[in-house]
């Protein structure tokens, strides 16, 4: 839901929203980094905002992990009105996906409203690591596997260093494990077919240290508050 600031912080409790025009006109507002004094303003749910250097958050914080299905796409709202993975979470607050799958794409995905962790969970510098596991075809050998791990061009410049290996054999395919920290779009597909095997099934089985153990395809759950406490750690140390 977009909403103009003022309404956003006055939800928030800060202030009536006429006094919190004066405070964004005062510049006592950022919105992701920048201080605003303008008053026409929309903010997104995702939006980072700040009020006298300390975050607002007008709802409490929810955390949710969802096993996305196929045909499921990664937005709050679609205008073609296909099934969105915020659909999947109704009757919570205003959650947003954290990143995005492909619509064809299955695997986990973080539901949230805390914009704050998203945006570091999604920020390169904190090198996240998503694990997939890629159903190609034709047999995968190690020279592919090594130009994986090493990066490959693809038309948006070199991949960095990744983690590959081969899961399994089958028939004239092969199952090859794939473990990024980068979220370009189409990114494992495009890095699969750059080396020559197109992927025909792809699924996400670890997102930073949350795995879909336990979770089935569709399903989704509540985040443990010591995972919330593992994926704040995570990105305010920047380590894996
Ligand atoms: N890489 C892809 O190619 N697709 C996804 O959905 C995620 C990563």
């Amino acid at each position: 839901m977009t909403e103009r600031l003022q309404k956003y912080l006055a939800r928030a409790g800060i202030a009536s929203r006429r006094a919190c025009e004066e405070y964004i006109s005062a510049g006592r507002v950022t919105v992701n980094g920048e201080t605003v004094t303008e008053l026409g303003v929309k903010v997104e749910p995702e939006d980072v905002v700040y009020f006298d250097g300390r975050p607002v958050k007008p709802e409490p914080l929810e955390y949710h992990l969802l096993n996305k299905p196929a045909g499921v796409i990664s937005s709050v709202s679609d205008p073609q009105g296909r099934r969105t993975v915020a659909s999947m979470a109704s009757g919570r607050a205003r959650l947003f996906p954290v990143g995005r799958l492909d619509q064809d794409t299955t695997g986990l995905i973080i539901l949230t409203n805390d914009g704050a962790l998203a945006h570091r969970l999604m920020h390169p510098r904190f090198q996240v690591d998503k694990v997939y596991l890629a159903d190609v075809e034709g047999v995968v050998g190690e020279r592919e596997l090594e130009r994986l791990r090493r990066g490959v061009r693809l038309e948006d410049g070199m991949t960095a260093p990744a983690g590959a290996r081969l899961a399994s054999r089958h028939g004239g395919g092969s199952v090859v494990e794939v473990t990024v920290h980068q979220g370009r779009k189409r990114q494992v597909r495009r890095m699969l077919e750059a080396v020559g095997h197109p992927v025909l099934r792809l699924h996400r089985k670890r997102y930073a240290m949350l795995t879909d153990d336990g979770l089935p395809v569709g399903a989704i759950r509540p985040l443990t508050r010591k995972e919330v406490t593992g994926l704040q750690k995570l990105v305010m140390a920047g380590k894996r």
